[in-house]
């Protein structure tokens, strides 16, 4: 693929990504968001924050399996996006559920757990966000931040299993999501153990 495909597709995903949020405002001006709108705007942030997350894992299984490299320039912009939906979640959150008082935020996180895994989940997100520009990558050295950003996926974990444990009654939906989870984590191991397998066989030199 041309550089200037790559950028137009890098472009088409920036702005296309910014769809929910633009619904979202649309909606929240057309006094549009339902009976509960604090819980409409919480539930739709926290999906969305989800969905990135897992778009972002599902780019280097992706591009590894189809040979299509250029996938590998939309990770970033993917996981950024998780962070800021991410945000949103977490501001509507103490803006309108705790009115900015955190002593009540702390509260809340000891005596509802999962609202303590997804904290924790956003937490993790954070060093990822700020240490994803390219400046970063080369003040911490690539192996130092690829060991950083493995972290992503402890990330995923837990944001799956706050979905899980918030949801009530049908599971179906937080399970299908660990189930996408589990394909695209169960995809790396798999293919980090290929790896060093190939690597530790002994070279045979051909005389
Ligand atoms: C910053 C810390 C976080 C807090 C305080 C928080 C809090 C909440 C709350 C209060 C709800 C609504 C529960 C309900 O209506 O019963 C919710 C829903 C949700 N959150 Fe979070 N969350 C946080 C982080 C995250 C993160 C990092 C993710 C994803 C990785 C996430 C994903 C979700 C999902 C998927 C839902 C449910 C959406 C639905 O029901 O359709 N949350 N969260």
């Amino acid at each position: 693929m041309k550089p200037e495909d790559a950028r137009f597709i890098k472009a088409i995903i920036f702005v296309n990504s910014l769809v929910p949020l633009a619904l979202l405002a649309w909606d929240a001006a057309h006094k549009n968001l339902g009976a509960n709108p604090l819980e409409y705007v919480t539930r739709t942030t926290g999906m969305l924050t989800l969905i990135f997350l897992m778009l972002s894992l599902a780019v280097t299984p992706l591009r590894k399996m189809t040979g299509w490299n250029w996938l590998g320039m939309n990770r970033r912009v993917l996981g950024l996006y998780a962070f800021f939906y991410g945000s949103l979640h977490f501001l509507t959150y103490i803006w309108f559920d705790r009115f900015f008082n955190f002593k009540s935020a702390v509260g809340d996180v000891v005596q509802r757990p999962f609202i303590a895994v997804g904290f924790a989940s956003f937490l993790i997100m954070i060093p990822l966000a700020i240490t994803s520009t390219n400046k970063m990558v080369k003040r911490l050295g690539g192996k130092r931040w690829n060991r950083l950003h493995k972290a992503v996926y402890v990330a995923g974990i837990l944001g799956a299993l706050h979905y899980w444990m918030l949801v009530k009654s049908d599971t179906r939906l937080p399970l299908t999501f660990a189930a996408v989870l589990a394909v695209l984590l169960g995809y790396r191991i798999f293919s980090a153990n290929r790896t060093t397998k190939t690597q530790t066989r002994p070279t045979i030199i051909p005389r």
